[in-house]
């Protein structure tokens, strides 16, 4: 007999925290990291699509589903920068899994805490194959939520310790200082985007502003630097000036999701792009020379998160950290769905 049908763990945004912290910051994202990477190394058998998005004039909607065949999972986040000055988050999300062989949700996670944490692992990730062997000066423009996930997975994966920060809004910044303290950070506050480059091995570009911005001029990325640019992620929304993709190996998750929402929306539909997940399983070389530009062109993937909640559901047998929700139907025959319902009034 299988026992509470009804039944689907939850992780509450209380349990997330109590997770991440239960775990430590940065293992939970060394070893998320690596859940990604065994992902990117099965590619192939997973169902992909680029993700179905809902715009409205300065926002967005999105649903991210994907298969491995065994498991099917599904996000649903948004893009809202004007949020912030309301008081809520630019990007919300919820996430779950279900069974593939009998389409029953297996778990329901809050997406909030753990997209900042996978798009962080991520970005780290693909740094770990890209950026300057030796890495340890990273600039990062754009002192928001994702912000401080940024610095402690490039500390936790590439051992980056010098931090060079800048923001439009100094508070921002100041913020992102007070919650690193103390963590092993060497940190400067820039003024301008021009002097945060200055010295950076690693550019991390983690703005939010729904237009073609600029943060990002040609003359200011030297030789050898490696950009992991993860704002840019809706059609209508870079970061980068278009001269920079011109000099730079580009590397993107998923190519029919990023030529819609990338930084690469700005050049030709055939432009050279390399798949991540192919340098990641050796097929293909990252960084060839010191002198070589790489870009990261973030958007953020579906598999992503599938890897994400993989991680979380395998954490949840130790630390029982969630609850459970009646969350589907099950009647005693399962036709007598009216039945239940006439049972219950009793
Ligand atoms: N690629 C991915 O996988 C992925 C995942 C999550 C979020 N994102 C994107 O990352 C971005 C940041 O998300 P967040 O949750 O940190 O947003 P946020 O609103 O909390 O922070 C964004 C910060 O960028 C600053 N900013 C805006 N324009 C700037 C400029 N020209 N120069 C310097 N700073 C500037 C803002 O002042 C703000 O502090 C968003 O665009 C979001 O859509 C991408």
């Amino acid at each position: 007999m299988i026992p509470n049908l009804n039944i689907v763990p939850f992780v509450s945004v209380d349990h997330m925290m109590k997770l991440v912290l239960t775990i430590g910051v940065e293992r939970f994202l060394i070893e998320l990291a690596g859940y990604i990477e065994d992902d990117f190394r099965r590619w192939e058998l997973f169902d992909k699509t680029p993700r179905v998005a809902s715009h409205s004039a300065e926002d967005v909607i999105e649903l991210m589903p994907t298969s491995d065949g065994e498991v099917y999972g599904f996000k649903y986040v948004n893009g809202h920068p004007k949020n912030m000055r309301e008081g809520r988050q630019t990007v919300t999300a919820f996430d779950m899994l279900a069974d593939v062989h009998n389409g029953y949700p297996v778990l329901l996670s809050e997406m909030t805490i753990l997209t900042a944490l996978r798009t962080a692992a991520m970005s780290a990730l693909a740094a770990k194959h890209l950026a300057p062997a030796g890495s340890r000066c990273m600039a990062l423009i754009g002192n928001g939520a994702q912000a401080e996930f940024q610095a402690l997975a490039f500390k936790a994966l590439l051992g980056v310790d010098r931090l060079r920060l800048y923001d439009i809004d100094r508070s921002a910044t100041e913020k992102c200082i007070r919650n690193l303290a103390g963590l092993g950070f060497d940190m400067v506050a820039c003024t301008t985007a021009q002097e945060v480059v200055e010295g950076a091995e690693i550019i991390t570009t983690v703005t939010a502003d729904k237009q073609y911005a600029t943060i990002l001029t040609d003359n200011m990325v030297g030789a050898g630097v490696h950009i992991n640019a993860v704002g840019g992620d809706c059609p209508g929304k870079t970061e980068l000036h278009r001269d920079i993709l011109l000099r730079s190996d580009i590397f993107v998750e998923y190519p029919p999701q990023t030529r819609i929402e990338g930084e690469i929306q700005q050049l030709a539909p055939d432009h050279q792009v390399t798949e991540l997940w192919q340098v990641i399983t050796g097929a293909v070389k990252g960084r060839r020379d010191a002198g070589q530009v790489t870009l990261f062109d973030s958007v953020g993937f579906a598999i992503e998160d599938f890897s994400a909640l993989r991680y979380v559901r395998d954490q949840l047998i130790s630390t029982g950290l969630c609850q459970e929700l009646d969350m589907l139907a099950d009647p005693d025959e399962p036709r007598d769905l009216f039945g239940m319902l006439l049972r219950a009034a009793q």
